[in-house]
């Protein structure tokens, strides 16, 4: 193991031989932590003295040299797509074809591994909701658009229709966006319209109707219920059907301005509630929810009288429900009235506990 010079400053992929705990004695990162993005702006936020021991990046395994690259690549999706926002603000038109391809980049890296969802949810920057939102969801349209199987074509335009999904919240109002108590009715309507300056900028920018309509209809839902339009059932263009799920699950268990983060199998529950309702599709929805719960196989969760245990079967008909082992016992959530809770802390909440600004 190759320690440190301690006058030396920390970046991005050392990792901690101590503890870094704040004068208050409040444990900041702990022994171990491989420094992240979003560690050295936590470390900046309380002018941390960065003369401590670490190990060096070369010390660290493939894997997670591999999961560096990601996380750099997911920051650089981020911080393009930020400066693109930025663009658009001030009237230029920026250019989303050379954006998309790096994107691509990304979502190739993280396609075939066994961990994709860990990956994409391990690297969460806080302080960037809305673009690391945008990013989630075209990853997550693209793995769910490999997993059933579409053409290269249709990944690509479900990986580009994800990015720029919420593009039209540049038109709204900052102040409402980040409010963080319920909003009035006038303050909703003012949010749905992002979906037509959504459509607007794309047609502008692109003149791509897919991608457009990806931005106009991702909040229809399949019953006529969903805004702008109401729009129903098959006029519902079906990739746009695969990003309504992508975005109700990232929405759900993304910590936002106005409500605590949630776990992912309480937004699971959601999903399966409104695919049952037929408000999203059923055959995407539970495809994805079979894909997470099977990712999400061996970790430690936690169920609602208590007790921790691990997913140890995950049933093709209510994938929703799976079989967990807690010690000796074995529950089948399909019978009896159990229902995980989250995983068994992974470190995350720590980081996670600090509010998001837009
Ligand atoms: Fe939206
Ligand atoms: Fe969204």
């Amino acid at each position: 193991m190759d320690s440190t010079n301690v006058n030396t400053p920390l970046s991005f992929g050392d990792i901690l031989e101590h503890d870094i705990v704040t004068e208050k004695g409040v444990l900041l990162l702990k022994k171990g932590t491989q420094l992240r993005e979003s560690h050295l702006h936590l470390l900046d936020h309380f002018n941390w003295d960065y003369r401590i021991n670490y190990k060096k990046e070369s010390d660290v395994l493939g894997q997670k040299n591999s999961q560096i690259k990601i996380e750099k690549l997911i920051n650089d999706c981020i911080n393009q797509y930020s400066s693109i926002l930025e663009k658009i603000k001030i009237g230029e038109l920026p250019d989303l074809n050379g954006f998309f391809n790096g994107l691509k980049e990304t979502y190739d890296e993280i396609k075939g591994l066994d961990n994709a969802i860990d990956v994409i949810y391990g690297f969460q920057d806080l302080d960037q909701y809305t673009y690391q939102h945008s990013v989630n969801v075209s990853l997550l349209a693209g793995l769910i658009g490999k997993i059933m199987d579409f053409s290269d074509a249709d990944i690509c335009l479900l990986i580009n229709m994800g990015i720029v999904h919420d593009i039209g919240k540049v038109k709204v109002d900052n102040n409402i966006l980040n409010k963080n108590c319920s909003l009035t009715n006038q303050e909703y309507a003012e949010i749905k319209k992002h979906t037509l300056h959504g459509y607007q900028l794309l047609i502008d920018i692109l003149g791509n109707e897919k991608i457009a309509e990806g931005a106009l209809l991702h909040h229809e839902r399949l019953d006529g219920t969903g805004y702008p339009i109401g729009k129903s059932g098959q006029n519902i263009p079906f990739l746009v059907q695969v990003i309504s799920i992508a975005d109700s699950f990232d929405a759900i268990c993304t910590e936002r301005s106005y409500h605590e983060q949630r776990s992912p199998f309480f937004a699971i529950n959601i999903l399966i509630q409104d695919a049952v309702s037929h408000k999203l599709n059923s055959e995407v929805t539970y495809t994805f929810v079979r894909y997470l719960m099977n990712q999400y196989k061996g970790k430690k969760i936690t169920i609602n009288n208590g007790e921790i245990g691990e997913i140890i079967y995950v049933p093709y008909d209510e994938p929703h429900k799976p079989i967990v082992r807690c010690e000796d016992r074995l529950y089948d959530l399909r019978n009896i009235m159990l229902k995980i809770v989250d995983f068994v802390d992974l470190g995350q909440k720590e980081l996670r506990s600090k509010k998001p600004t837009l």
